[in-house]
């Protein structure tokens, strides 16, 4: 598939985006590239190798030494992988979202990720998502939505999300890491959490996924003119 069209949803974490753009992206016939996925496999490798995640020098001499690829298997999902590892799983674990963080508010590190990216884009028809897709990554794309809900709502969204992974966590704490992380993504120098101006700002607060999910399809068939396939 060529890189004709380009959707960049942002907003902060645990707003549905990732299940919010897969579904939208299948429906399509688009690629879905998650990357939040590539800054928590940095983060995951300065966990490992016990590196001081906010030390730009530290984190920058690992760079070279880490070959990220992402893949796609048969059911079309995306794949991580770091040094040959598949680390799709380990990168879901909640400390990894905070080490994930925290390098990505490394400009070295967004600045190395950057072109991978855009390779995607500009190779298929995507529906990417993460924070700074429409106002640096993709500042080109036909659609930008940014996603947002009240942080209650996205924690106890992220609370279920983790139950069904049988992964265990309480609300107080799952709360406290989202608020933080907005805290850091938002106030960051480099590439901050922010709506690009000519974004679409979508509040699910109130909706439900499947609103959510007609929602963002409305707005995808008016703004690029596609139909779904299938
Ligand atoms: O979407 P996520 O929760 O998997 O992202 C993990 C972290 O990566 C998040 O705290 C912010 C950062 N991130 C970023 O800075 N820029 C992106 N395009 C995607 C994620």
């Amino acid at each position: 598939m060529n890189g004709q069209y380009a959707i960049a949803i942002d907003g902060p974490s645990g707003a549905g985006k990732s299940s919010l753009a897969r579904r939208c992206a299948s429906r399509f016939g688009f690629l879905y590239v998650d990357t939040g996925a590539i800054y928590r496999t940095v983060g995951l490798a300065a966990f490992r190798r016990g590196i001081d995640r906010r030390d730009e020098a530290a984190v920058s001499a690992m760079l070279p030494e880490l070959e990220i690829r992402m893949a796609y298997n048969e059911q079309g999902e995306q794949r991580m992988y770091l040094n040959g590892e598949d680390v799709s799983a380990a990168i879901r674990m909640p400390e990894i979202s905070l080490c994930a963080s925290d390098v990505s508010a490394l400009p070295a590190v967004r600045a190395y990720l950057l072109e991978m990216q855009r390779k995607m884009a500009r190779e298929h028809n995507v529906i990417m998502d993460g924070r700074d897709i429409g106002t640096v990554v993709l500042p080109d794309a036909e659609l930008k939505i940014f996603l947002t809900a009240s942080a209650e709502a996205r924690a106890e969204r992220r609370l279920k999300e983790l139950a069904a992974k049988g992964v265990e966590a309480d609300f107080a704490s799952v709360l406290r890491d989202i608020r933080y992380r907005d805290e850091q993504d938002s106030s960051r120098a480099a590439a901050p959490l922010r709506p690009a101006r000519d974004s679409v700002t979508v509040d699910t607060t109130e909706i439900d996924f499947a609103g959510s999910e007609e929602l963002l399809c409305r707005l995808i068939r008016e703004k690029l003119g596609v139909e779904e396939i299938g």
